[in-house]
């Protein structure tokens, strides 16, 4: 049996489903919010009625798991190895947000077997349809699985910080990503900043370096969260923030950042669930 064209026949599949929104959230450096961000996001878009499902593709460091103080039995692992099923894997976090936790150590998504492929693309098929909105926690970097998760993503969200280096490794990324993958549009949010005017410096020395060195890329300064000292205290606590200071100012910015997203147009070139997955899985 040809393997590959068989998952390619699977994938190329099409079939009518409820429109889907696939957004990565994604840095150059490390530890500048992106988990914060998509635990955060996810409960306040359930909070708005919204299904939401996290693909947490971080293979290093699971730390949504944390974050929601939860411990997942299985992760993406078993259904690669086809000794779970969908339903088994998902994990039920808090307020029903539904979650893929990350298979730690394994290799790049495209060095997988075409039948560990199948077995995954076969598995994820059952989720089209059930979901409004899907946010992959990916790891920081340039690595080739980022890239992939990011360029199969209908939005990319960068999460950057005042940090310089985080500034130039978000430029970074963005370069690759525009060069190599011919994304077009980014959403920026900036994270742990002391004021408006520093979120502003922070995008705008994007903006340019973007207009000065890169063709046709466009910026858009999505959100921006202030620094806060209580999110240290509610990742202490194993409570998201939007739980842990529900009424605070950062609750209040992730309401508006998920209205913002439910009103965000996506990449209608991309697709579903299956696109996402064709495209991570085959590295394009
Ligand atoms: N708005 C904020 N105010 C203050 N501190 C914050 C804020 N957002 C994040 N942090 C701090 O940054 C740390 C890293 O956050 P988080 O784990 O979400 O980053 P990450 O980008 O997912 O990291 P990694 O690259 O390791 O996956 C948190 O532990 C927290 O201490
Ligand atoms: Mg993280």
């Amino acid at each position: 049996m040809d393997q590959a064209k068989n998952l390619r026949d699977q994938v190329a599949k099409t079939k009518t489903h409820r429109p889907i929104k696939v957004i990565s959230i994604t840095s150059g450096k490390g530890g500048v919010g992106k988990t914060q961000v998509v635990a955060n996001l996810a409960l306040a878009l359930k909070a708005k009625g919204q299904e939401v499902l996290i693909f947490d593709g971080d293979m290093g460091l699971a730390n949504i798991d944390i974050i929601y103080n939860i411990s997942p039995k299985y992760n993406l692992k078993h259904l690669m190895d086809g000794s779970k099923t969908i339903d088994e894997v998902i994990f039920n976090g808090p307020d029903n947000v539904k979650i893929i936790p990350a298979a730690s150590g394994i290799q790049e998504l495209t060095e997988l077997t075409d039948q560990n492929k199948m077995a995954l693309v076969d598995q994820i098929d059952q989720l089209e349809g059930k979901f409004d909105v899907v946010l992959i926690d990916t790891a920081a970097g340039i690595s080739d699985n980022v890239m992939y998760l990011n360029s199969a993503a209908q939005s990319i969200f960068v999460v950057v910080t005042p940090e310089p280096t985080s500034i130039t490794d978000a430029y970074a990324l963005i370069k690759v990503m525009a060069t190599r993958y011919g994304e077009k549009t980014f959403y920026i949010v900036t994270n742990q900043v002391r004021s408006d005017a520093e979120a502003k410096t922070i995008f705008n020395s994007l903006q340019n370096a973007a207009d000065q060195f890169l063709d046709s890329v466009q910026l858009w300064h999505l959100h921006s969260f202030p620094y806060e000292e209580k999110v240290r205290q509610s990742i202490v606590k194993q409570q998201p923030m939007v739980k842990f200071d529900k009424d605070g100012a950062i609750a209040k910015s992730y309401k508006e950042l998920a209205e913002k997203v439910v009103k965000l147009e996506t990449n209608n070139q991309k697709g579903g669930m299956q696109f996402f997955l064709k495209q991570a899985l085959m590295g394009k």
